[in-house]
């Protein structure tokens, strides 16, 4: 008999993260035989970990913080999008061949194309806050989808000139002193920081200049309601919660390990809204 098809979510620590309620919904949902854990691996263990991931009853794992870097250089092949971001946050096994692939930006389009459909039908200036690997993955998922203008804000500069160099695309960088003046002709606004989230500072930013066609999209998603979130609805704008990134990111890894492309229902956001 052979043993049920096996995944996981590797980090340091693992076990905060919501992809075991995620992929165990949709394991239920399909009848399918098969697991999804949480895997707390340490940095010094990870090579050695991916390297399982060779061997059967493995399909592949999630990769989150602090792995998703290094895991890029300990896999064959990468695909187009952890090529160009340097991060992995998906392997799976492909010809033989340990495959890992980035579905950041990917999640974030698709929450988009969910919330605010015809979003990007005239994609002239997105404004994106923040620089780190989420604004990454997003920007490069932009610039994919067509958008003539994206301007990373950022506090330190560096690392906005650092992703603008890396990431293919019309990017430019700017500091906070001049995001009024961007908010402008913005078609899409969306906070990639850490402010707001539980326990952190708040995003306090006025967004009165926004031109009243722009959709509002936070990727924090605890609490799922922001403060940003709350300021746009106010002003009737479009918005996007963080929840959808999270669950669509999800999708690709499933389908490659389990076969069946999972659907991003009402009972799986019940579910993983419940464990915020
Ligand atoms: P992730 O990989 O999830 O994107 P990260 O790499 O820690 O997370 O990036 C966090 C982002 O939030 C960064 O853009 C960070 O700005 P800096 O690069 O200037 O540090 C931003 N951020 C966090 N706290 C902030 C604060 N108090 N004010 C402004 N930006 C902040």
């Amino acid at each position: 008999m052979t043993a049920a098809p096996k995944a996981c979510v590797i980090g340091w620590p693992a076990r905060h993260s919501r992809s075991p309620v995620i992929h165990g919904h949709w394991l239920e949902r399909h009848g399918l035989q098969g697991s999804y854990t949480a895997e707390d691996v340490a940095e010094d263990d990870l090579a050695a970990f991916v390297r399982g991931l060779r061997e059967e009853p493995w399909r592949g794992c999630n990769v989150t913080v602090p792995h998703k870097v290094t895991a890029a250089s300990l896999v064959d092949r990468l695909d187009e999008a952890a090529q160009a971001l340097g991060a992995v946050n998906t392997i799976w096994r492909e010809d033989g061949e340990l495959v890992g692939g980035n579905t950041d930006g990917y999640g974030f389009l698709a929450s988009l194309d969910e919330g605010a459909p015809g979003w990007d039908e005239d994609l002239a200036h997105a404004v994106v806050l923040g620089a780190g690997g989420a604004a990454r993955a997003i920007v490069h998922g932009l610039s994919g989808r067509g958008a003539r203008r994206i301007s990373v804000v950022n506090r330190n500069a560096e690392r906005a000139n650092e992703l603008a160099s890396q990431v293919a695309g019309p990017v430019e960088v700017a500091g906070w002193g001049d995001v009024q003046a961007l908010l402008v002709d913005a078609d899409l606004l969306v906070n990639t920081t850490s402010l707001g989230m539980e326990g952190k500072p708040s995003l306090e930013m006025s967004i009165s200049e926004l031109p009243p066609r722009a959709v509002v999209s936070d990727i924090v998603y605890v609490p799922l309601e922001t403060e940003l979130l709350r300021t746009a609805r106010a002003r009737e704008l479009r918005t996007v919660d963080g929840l959808g990134m999270l669950l669509h990111q999800a999708v690709p890894g499933f389908e490659r390990w389990f076969g069946v492309r999972p659907q991003v229902d009402q009972e799986l956001r019940r579910r993983v809204v419940a464990t915020l």
